[in-house]
């Protein structure tokens, strides 16, 4: 297979100065695997981006949580990727379901992001998954295959793309899927790649999952065939974090 393994830690609105320069030096202090074996990217509020930047080791990236859907202007409160790109922060979480949900992105929205995104040179993580009323409904490949299909429609190189798959009963939830739940999802997402997009990009993505991942989970999950990695909320702000990334296969 040859996908890299990922893991991203999503901070999401939380930390001050002080408590991002605690979480960045226990991270530059970390023995991890190497970047052959594993990537690792943390993404911080948008108002410490600069200053984990400034801080954090060199074999890390940083994410933005968002960016506006075109190039800046009249957009009050927004970020533009350009503004992204000229602070040197190379990726940037797009469909975050808690900006679906809360502030109503809709799958066509995430998909116009990610296009601007990745045609302004930013790499993107870019965010599906279900409620727990439509994976009890039966719906949960619909939905994910329409949020995904939503993007491929508007971009055709998945290079510079990590398609994290959240389910959203699993975020900030302690529920954590099971490594067969998870493995479902992302074996029916990489043949839905084979079959809409090609066998190139559905061997070469990387899906990645995240939902209450911690130390005590990530091995059983990090050794589905399809999971190549992670997108970390909570246990992103505590050391075990390390042992996440230590879980790469
Ligand atoms: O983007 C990752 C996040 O949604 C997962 O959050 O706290 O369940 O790991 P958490």
């Amino acid at each position: 297979m040859g996908r890299k393994f990922f893991v991203g830690g999503n901070w999401k609105c939380n930390g001050t100065a002080d408590e991002v320069k605690k979480i960045v030096s226990t991270l530059n202090e970390a023995e991890v695997p190497s970047e052959d074996v594993v990537e690792v990217v943390v993404s911080p509020p948008f108002v410490f981006l600069p200053l984990v930047k400034s801080l954090l080791r060199s074999d890390f990236g940083v994410a933005a949580q968002n960016c506006w859907v075109r190039k800046g202007g009249a957009f009050t409160g927004e970020i533009s990727s350009e503004m992204l790109v000229n602070l040197g922060i190379p990726w940037v979480i797009l469909g975050h379901s808690e900006r679906r949900l809360l502030l109503g992105e809709s799958n066509e929205f995430v998909a116009d992001k990610v296009a601007y995104a990745l045609s302004q040179g930013l790499k993107v993580i870019a965010c599906v998954g279900e409620t727990l009323e439509q994976r009890e409904a039966g719906k949960t490949m619909d939905v994910v295959a329409a949020q995904t299909k939503a993007i491929a429609d508007k971009i055709s190189d998945w290079t510079n793309v990590v398609l994290a798959y959240e389910p959203v009963w699993a975020i900030g939830t302690g529920k954590v899927a099971t490594p067969v739940q998870a493995q479902e999802v992302h074996s029916f997402l990489r043949e839905w790649f084979h079959t809409n997009v090609s066998p190139d990009v559905a061997a070469s993505v990387r899906i990645i999952y995240g939902g209450s991942v911690t130390a005590a989970n990530c091995k059983e999950l990090a050794a589905q065939p399809d999971v190549d990695g992670f997108l970390v909320g909570g246990a992103s702000l505590k050391p075990e974090f390390v042992d996440i990334i230590k879980s790469a296969t």
